[in-house]
């Protein structure tokens, strides 16, 4: 059902600041089971709420954020060039040169006679329109968040063409005027240390290919079924776990490209199929840059403990809203770093942390879920309350943690209202995490010698002020003057 409806799903996420109300129902007689494969596509996932836990986005009573720290990953993309190498382009290749499927007398692939692949080669890695109208969206949401925060007059990127462009749109969506903020641009070297947005580059000891071995034993179960059922269907193709993989992954580019995408159907994939591509992709993430990997936090901390000092900072002449731009690998890491989405938060012991992720069965009730914490556009937020006549709580500053606005709190740091923290929990738990994974340079075993365990890039003059952003275009605007 999903596919058609996804602009319009977007279009109400546009005008969400209309509260929606959810009618609560009682017992039904009736299946009111619903099912969207886009919320369970990982890092393919267009940009979404799922709202977990159900806290309110609202500053808990009393309270109003006065400053406030962002780190958010790019917005949609025509394609990884990972996924488009590894699973995309070979599933597409070899549909171009089928000649023995007849697509038209397969009726849940009878799309394939008249398809074409929506990205080309050169597109890869570019932002899509939705992913521009994602990275604006969230800086309108920002805006209806903050009314009371100054606008940022600085805001960070890596340099990749994907971040720097969804944090131009951000700041299109943000700003009231032409030219009011400037994006900087910070190189994604291999030798920044801990100080650049993209850290895990500088790491010797973090590789991309973690994670691909786990994740390949559930792809090969949960392909395994849907493979005998495809080729069954459509003797003489020989679709693969890779071409199935793939399949389910054009269903979140082709509609983040197109608008909608008939490998979404649920005819073609149930909604067991898609939850075994989404662990698939969870068990990926937890070896790659979740708890799995011994350096997750370590490559984490130096963003999460630089956002803490100057959301801590008496200063006021500084900026309110501190919002940077990155890739998918860095959100999660810093998740790890400041202990959220932990599996065994709630009594396991850390060594068991990899048996929480099995890889012969899924856990459905893990807390680490790819689809949550790193679709297009996933952003966390760290603020700063000020608190004053919160019933039951001392009057000062408290800090809260959101996560694609839902509210998630600190283990071990509950001492405010809602899901905040005070400022001495949250200063003890800083320096805790702190004491776990301090020593970047160290257990990265950086083989060059500039290196840095400190990111310093908000304070730093030499990170620079970057370049204006016009809410026009360029070309546009001169036109107009002409
Ligand atoms: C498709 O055909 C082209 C040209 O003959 C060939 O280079 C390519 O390897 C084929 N792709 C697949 C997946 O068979
Ligand atoms: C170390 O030097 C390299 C090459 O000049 C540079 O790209 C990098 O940013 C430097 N690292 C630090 C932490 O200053
Ligand atoms: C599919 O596999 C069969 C048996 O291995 C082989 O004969 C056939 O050529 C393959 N078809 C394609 C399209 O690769
Ligand atoms: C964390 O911040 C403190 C306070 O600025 C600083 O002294 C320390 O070096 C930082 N540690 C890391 C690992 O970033
Ligand atoms: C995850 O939770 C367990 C149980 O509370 C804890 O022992 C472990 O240190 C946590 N892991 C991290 C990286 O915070
Ligand atoms: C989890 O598995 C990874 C990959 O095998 C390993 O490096 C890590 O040490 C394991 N974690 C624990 C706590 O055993
Ligand atoms: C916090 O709010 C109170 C009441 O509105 C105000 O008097 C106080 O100055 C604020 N504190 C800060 C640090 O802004
Ligand atoms: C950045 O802006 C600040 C404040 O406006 C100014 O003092 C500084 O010289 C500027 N730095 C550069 C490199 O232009």
């Amino acid at each position: 059902m999903m596919a058609s409806s996804f602009v319009r799903e977007l279009l109400q996420l546009i005008a969400f600041a209309l509260p929606i109300v959810q009618p609560c129902s009682a017992a039904s007689l009736y299946s009111t089971y619903k099912f969207n494969p886009l919320e369970h596509l990982g890092g393919v996932a267009p940009y979404f709420e799922p709202q977990d836990p159900p806290a309110s986005p609202s500053s808990p009573q009393g309270c109003t954020t006065e400053r406030a720290v962002y780190l958010s990953r790019h917005a949609a993309i025509y394609a990884n060039d990972y996924d488009f190498e590894e699973y995309i382009d070979p599933f597409v290749s070899k549909l171009e040169n089928n000649t023995v499927v007849d697509w038209t007398k397969v009726p849940e692939l009878s799309f394939l006679a008249g398809w074409t692949a929506p990205m080309s080669d050169a597109e890869q890695e570019l932002l899509t329109r939705v992913g521009r109208l994602e990275a604006s969206q969230l800086g309108v949401t920002l805006s209806f968040r903050y009314p009371n925060l100054k606008l940022p007059s600085r805001v960070w990127t890596s340099s990749a063409e994907r971040t720097v462009k969804s944090a131009e749109s951000f700041v299109r969506g943000l700003e009231q005027d032409d030219n009011e903020m400037n994006v900087v641009s910070i190189y994604e070297s291999e030798e920044a240390g801990a100080n650049s947005l993209t850290p895990y580059k500088s790491c010797p000891a973090y590789s991309s290919s973690f994670g691909s071995d786990q994740s390949a034993v559930y792809l090969e179960k949960f392909t395994k079924p849907i493979m005998a059922r495809l080729n069954a269907m459509a003797p003489g193709f020989n679709f693969t776990a890779n071409d199935v993989y793939g399949m389910m992954e054009l269903c979140g580019y082709e509609s983040v490209i197109r608008g909608s995408s008939p490998f979404c159907d649920t005819d073609l994939f149930s909604p067991d199929d898609w939850l075994g591509w989404e662990y698939t992709a969870d068990i990926m993430y937890h070896y790659n840059v979740g708890y799995g990997n011994q350096i997750s936090g370590v490559v984490g901390l130096p963003w999460f403990n630089a956002s803490a000092n100057v959301l801590m900072a008496d200063s006021t002449d500084q900026q309110d809203m501190f919002v940077s731009f990155t890739h998918r690998e860095l959100p999660p890491m810093v998740f790890v770093a400041m202990g959220l989405f932990n599996n065994s938060a709630f009594g396991g012991s850390e060594a068991a942390i990899n048996d929480t992720m099995p890889l012969d069965r899924i856990n459905y009730l893990r807390a680490w879920k790819s689809s949550h914490v790193l679709p297009f556009m996933s952003n966390l937020a760290i603020e700063r309350l000020n608190c004053s006549g919160s019933y039951g709580y001392d009057d000062g500053d408290y800090y809260r943690v959101l996560v694609n606005s839902a509210p998630q709190p600190l283990p071990d740091c509950a001492d405010g209202p809602g899901t905040s923290c005070s400022r001495a929990g949250f200063e003890t738990y800083v320096q805790d995490r702190a004491t776990l994974f301090q020593g970047y340079s160290d257990k990265c075993g950086v083989d060059y010698d500039n290196s840095t365990d400190v990111y310093s890039i908000y304070t730093d003059p030499a990170a620079g002020n970057g370049t204006l952003v016009g809410k026009r275009y360029e070309a546009f605007k001169y036109r107009i003057e002409e």
